[in-house]
């Protein structure tokens, strides 16, 4: 749908999937062809006193950003790229565990859409990148990415815009994405739809977010540990300096690594990959 005008059909379906779920996240709901970035929109919004729960969701983004300073770039119509306010005024060390949880939900929903018998191949790759892994079991590709930004009042947070890009549709990456990225539309069964999985992400968000960002990763805790990509597996920093096995994710959502001479290293921040050994 390059060029398009209008937004395709089952993204115009995501208030009706809202208003079936209920709930007090998407409302209000923008929705745009096309825009700079969700995630600016919601900061902006913010800004001029939009309330919790607001969405903006857009076919395509001209400056969509990812973590650390990277690009995000989807193609027009085949992706679910929205942004939530959520105003919650918690401690900032709340924002990491916030953070995965949103990985979750969004982990949670492409599961839904990948079905029962594939739905275990979704995992939530620290802090919240989204993988689907291969059924061989011996990779995984990258499905969808959370952009967490969050901004202070005083001593405490005042809102947190999550950020969510999720390949959807897509069936061919560029070359140099090939071998990293997939879509829902390439692991699942049947064909996605694009309102049921936000309202799914939403739906987690809501059940989630004020517990976490009040009382930490609680319960929380067992699903994330659960569905944890890098367990067991060998890996190292984008610093250079950090080696060793991943083992968990610790209450404040810091992942573990054990490092050659049996010490856990407590990751706080960054990105990690698998180590090739
Ligand atoms: C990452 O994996 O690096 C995070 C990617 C987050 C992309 C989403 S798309 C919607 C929202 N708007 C943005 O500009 N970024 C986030």
């Amino acid at each position: 749908m390059s060029g398009a005008s209008h937004v395709a059909t089952d993204l115009a379906r995501v208030a009706d999937a809202l208003r079936a779920r209920g709930g007090r996240l998407g409302e209000p709901l923008h929705m745009l062809v096309e825009t700079g970035s969700t995630n600016d929109d919601a900061k902006a919004g913010a800004r001029a006193g939009a309330p919790h729960g607001a969405v903006w969701i857009a076919e395509s983004q001209t400056r969509g950003r990812g973590r650390q300073g990277r690009a995000w770039v989807s193609p027009m119509g085949e992706s679910l790229l929205f942004s939530v306010l959520l105003r919650v005024s918690c401690a900032p060390a709340r924002v990491p565990p916030l953070s995965l949880v949103c990985g979750l939900a969004v982990r949670d929903a492409v599961a839904r859409a990948l079905g029962e018998r594939d739905g275990e191949r979704a995992l939530v790759k620290w802090p919240n990148d989204v993988v689907v892994r291969d059924r061989s079991g011996a990779g995984w590709r990258k499905v969808a990415g959370v952009l967490v930004e969050s901004a202070l009042a005083g001593a405490k947070v005042e809102h947190v815009v999550v950020g969510i890009g999720v390949n959807v549709h897509t069936r061919d990456f560029p070359e140099e994405l090939a071998a990293i990225a997939t879509s829902v539309a390439r692991e699942a069964a049947s064909p996605p739809d694009r309102a049921e999985l936000l309202a799914d992400v939403l739906a987690s968000l809501e059940r989630d977010v004020e517990q976490v960002a009040h009382r930490g990763l609680g319960a929380v805790h067992g699903r994330l540990a659960a569905h944890d990509a890098l367990a067991g597996r060998a890996v190292e920093g984008d610093d250079g300096v950090l080696a060793g096995t991943a083992c968990g994710i610790d209450p404040d959502g810091r992942l573990l690594v054990r490092r050659a001479d049996g010490a856990i290293a407590r990751v706080a921040s960054g990105e990690v990959r698998l180590r090739v050994t």
